[in-house]
């Protein structure tokens, strides 16, 4: 069945106050429920249907009077009176059982919740929409100490605790947690004077694995603070770790939980980009207090308002905690990875999609960082000054409402004056827009033309023009800058751009910052990127320019056996990875290469047709070359990664180990692993220690080390989801779909938490040439398990199906492969609705 939002409709009753009483349980969780019900004036449809999945109903009442209700597989319904109302109801539910990790579900012993965002429906019956807001009250009885919910706790008998949210709040924001856990306890006083309790709720054994959690929420909280003016509402924060969960984390009010491995951290199990990971996600589900919770969202096509807005903020406060440039770059990688390819391909949406079977599969990379880009153009567009005061607006107007994207752009419309119709469409349509550029110079002036379009998606064919900022800089040919970034606007399909009074033809430097999430098609010469990657003053185009070189050498090289590497760029690279004076942050993310799978989209568009076994040779010739060419400067690179102080996972130190990485791995392909196996033997951190096995790993001689891994970190669950996931994702292709089908079999592959699944079968997934071996094996070996996965947990089997979603770029004897792969899952008896309608995408 599809929803689509233009059939909304506000919902009957609006719930003036819900009450809700756990008595817990493994198997027979009782759940009472009392709601104050009322005639909602702004409908007209008085259907009292509440939602209601997998519940089992006691008994019901309304005021008072037992009642018989219409029950169906998914909710109940009741003729209800036309006027206030209190209904009451006792349902029980098996939390033990709950492997969809849904609703009440149960980790290692501990009972916790994951309601969005249809989840609550698994608790009680309920309106379980986003906009009916209400304040809740819980009571939990149950034999386990800790007993938490959302808001501020209230006095309780022994054995039960009493919670009260004061903050009107949907379903989805929901949470009970409890279990025997421990604390890791600090404060935090706001600007205007509160002072709040924070929590940090694990299991014990984890307690050393908090610290940095900690400073992490606080200076969210302080951040929200200075440069949005958000202040924390309630005298109490809660976060609670949880090993097996379907995300990352969850804003739940005041009570946020998080999959553990977004939020236990340590020096000795963590690596420099898990500790950046966690703090982006603690900010990121802080912030949603008030981008999401304060102000929610109407409907579920209306995701994007909250989540694209809270990525964008999370990006901005990683951009103050680390290094501006270094996130910008790291964020464009990761949306060329991800969303660009979902945008191009059969589950191509927009950020605001327009109809859904499974809300759960559109938590995707379009609508958290296309929407988040969105949001990053608007800023651009509108300016700084006035982005702040529309933010203000928004939170002024909106606040306790639940908002639409319409609400949003009227908040901007109102502070500029602008008109934002066009730019709406970032918000509608879907695809990748492609922007060329002409230039030419005549007589002083220089003249930029750019033309976009955006090819038919399957979702839509036709595609009009959208707003496009463009950041341009021009630089003169001594390499000194004519023209500082300046921001274009396009409106139009075809527009050009005038700069007059040029003494000479200037070298552009184009989508600055990348200012636009477009695809730029500009036929430059190697001359010109190899001048930019040496004197453009933008970080990001610079590294783009950079970027633009190694596709291009290694397209030569896949598509022509006889060509090696581009010497001469290699040669300007090393120069700029030699100057001291740059962030080895930075200098570490220009000697990545674009992915095996951007390659294959890359020849793809070329019209030639992805052979990922050449596209491997490739990638790993070039490598073995830039190493050897490169030999005599590597130990002096080395000796400048070296960190003295005491490990802290800050940037400037996570910068020098990025970088003695990429140095080590260099190292590794010509000595045998000797210098990766000193590193390993002396390692005092699992950044390094993880970097010089995935190095020895890549020479084929980590059988010792994988050994004295797994033996030093077996009681470690997040530290062998690390000893899984690399074994595969830096196997030779020839190998990896054997070792995962072997690591499937290991003690240790418990398949039914999401962690231990995904270490395994998404770096299968991320092993391009592995993940698409001629003989199908790892199609094969993927569906076998995602459709044992989907009986269990439907969410994550779903997720991982978007694996699939490129396979039209590949040649016709893998197509079928993988058409079969997909066809068998679809066949599948008692498949659930997410994996039905995401195997049905794909199919097309
Ligand atoms: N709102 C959560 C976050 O962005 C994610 C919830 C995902 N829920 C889901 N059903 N996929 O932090
Ligand atoms: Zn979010």
């Amino acid at each position: 069945q599809t929803i689509y939002l233009k059939d909304y409709k506000p919902f009957g009753y609006v719930v003036e106050s819900v009450a809700l009483v756990f008595d817990l349980h493994p198997t027979a969780t009782r759940v009472t429920s009392t709601i104050r019900f009322a005639p909602n004036p702004e409908a007209t449809d008085r259907t009292f249907f509440l939602d209601g999945e997998e519940l089992t109903l006691i008994s019901c009442a309304i005021d008072g009077q037992p009642v018989t209700p219409e029950l169906s597989e998914t909710g109940l319904r009741l003729d209800a009176p036309d006027a206030p109302f209190t209904f009451e109801a006792e349902v029980e539910i098996s939390p033990e059982t709950n492997t969809a990790l849904e609703g009440l579900y149960m980790s290692n012993g501990m009972y916790c919740t994951q309601c969005e965002a249809e989840g609550f429906r698994k608790i009680t019956y309920y309106p379980d929409r986003p906009d009916v807001m209400a304040v809740f009250d819980v009571t939990i009885r149950g034999p386990l100490p800790v007993k938490l919910s959302n808001g501020n706790p209230l006095e309780a008998p022994e054995g039960q605790a009493r919670w009260h949210d004061p903050w009107p709040k949907p379903a989805y924001l929901f949470a009970l947690v409890s279990g025997d856990l421990v604390a890791h306890a600090d404060r935090f006083t706001t600007r205007s004077g509160r002072e709040v309790e924070l929590n940090l709720w694990v299991r014990p054994g984890d307690e050393g694995k908090c610290a940095f959690g900690m400073e992490a929420l606080k200076r969210s909280m302080r951040w929200d603070e200075d440069v949005y003016g958000r202040e924390y509402d309630l005298d109490i924060f809660n976060i609670v770790a949880v090993d097996d969960f379907n995300m990352g984390a969850m804003e739940n009010k005041g009570l946020n939980i998080f999959n553990s491995a977004a939020v236990l951290a340590s020096p000795e199990t963590s690596t420099d980009a898990n500790f950046e990971r966690i703090e982006a996600i603690i900010a990121h589900e802080y912030f949603h207090n008030w981008t999401g919770n304060r102000i929610t969202c109407r409907d579920w096509f209306q995701l994007c308002l909250k989540e694209g807005l809270t990525v964008f903020r999370d990006s901005q406060f990683t951009s103050d905690m680390r290094s501006a440039p270094v996130k910008r770059i790291g964020d464009v990688i990761d949306l060329r990875a991800r969303q660009f390819p979902e945008d191009q391909g059969p589950l191509s949406h927009p950020v605001r999609p327009e109809s859904f079977q499974e809300i759960n599969n559109f938590y995707t990379a379009t609508v958290y960082e296309k929407g988040a880009e969105v949001i990053g153009m608007l800023k651009r567009l509108v300016g700084d000054a006035a982005y702040a005061e529309a933010l203000d607006l928004y939170f002024d107007r909106h606040d306790g409402q639940a908002c639409t994207i319409e609400d949003w752009l009227k908040v901007f419309e109102d502070v500029t004056g602008r008109d934002l119709s066009q730019f709406k469409r970032w918000y509608s349509q879907s695809g990748t827009p492609r922007l060329k550029v002409d230039e030419t110079f005549e007589n002083g002036t220089y003249r930029l033309t750019f033309t976009q379009e955006t090819p038919p998606t399957p979702d839509q064919d036709e595609k009009l023009p959208q707003v496009l900022p463009i950041a341009v800089g021009l630089i003169g040919p001594n390499g000194h800058e004519v023209l500082p970034t300046t921001l274009l606007e396009m409106t139009e399909a075809t527009q050009s751009f005038e700069f007059p009074n040029m003494a000479t033809r200037p070298v552009p430097s184009i989508l600055r910052g990348f200012s636009a999430p477009v695809v730029l098609e500009r036929e430059t010469s190697r001359e010109e990127r190899i001048f930019l990657l040496d004197h453009d003053s933008d970080p990001f185009n610079r590294w783009e320019a950079n970027r633009a070189l190694a596709q291009s050498s290694l397209l030569t090289m896949i598509t022509d056996p006889n060509e090696g590497p581009d010497r001469s760029w290699l040669t300007a690279l090393l120069g700029v990875i030699r100057d001291p004076a740059l962030d080895p942050a930075y200098r570490a993310l220009l000697l990545n290469l674009p992915s095996q799978s951007e390659l294959a989209q890359a020849l793809h568009e070329r019209g030639v047709t992805p052979d990922p076994d050449l596209i491997w040779s490739a990638v790993e010739e070039h490598r073995n070359a830039r190493a050897e060419l490169w030999q005599a400067q590597l130990p002096a690179l080395a000796a400048e990664t070296r960190v003295d102080a005491p490990f802290s996972p800050d940037a400037e130190q996570a910068g020098k180990r990025a970088l003695g990485a990429a140095v080590l791995a260099m190292q590794s392909r010509f000595d045998g692993g000797t210098a990766a196996r000193a590193v390993y033997a002396s390692a005092d951190n699992m950044t390094l220690q993880l970097s010089a096995l995935t190095c020895l790993i890549t020479a084929g001689v980590a059988e010792d080390a994988l050994a004295a891994f797994e033996d030093q970190w077996r009681h470690d669950r997040l530290v062998m989801d690390k000893w899984f996931g690399v074994q595969i994702a830096y196997a030779p292709p020839q190998h990896a779909p054997e070792r995962a089908a072997e690591l499937t079999e290991h003690p240790g592959f418990d398949w039914k938490n999401p962690n231990r699944f995904r270490a395994v079968f998404g770096a299968l997934v991320a092993n391009h040439a592995a993940f698409h071996r001629g003989d199908g094996a790892s199609y094969d070996l993927l569906a076998d398990w995602l459709i044992r996965l989907d009986a269990k947990n439907p969410q994550t089997a779903a997720r991982m199906c978007s694996a699939f979603q490129t396979w039209r770029r590949y040649d016709s004897q893998r197509q079928e492969k993988i058409r079969a792969a997909m066809e068998r899952i679809a066949a599948t008896d008692g498949l659930s609705r997410d994996v039905t309608e995401m195997v049905t995408r794909l199919l097309g």
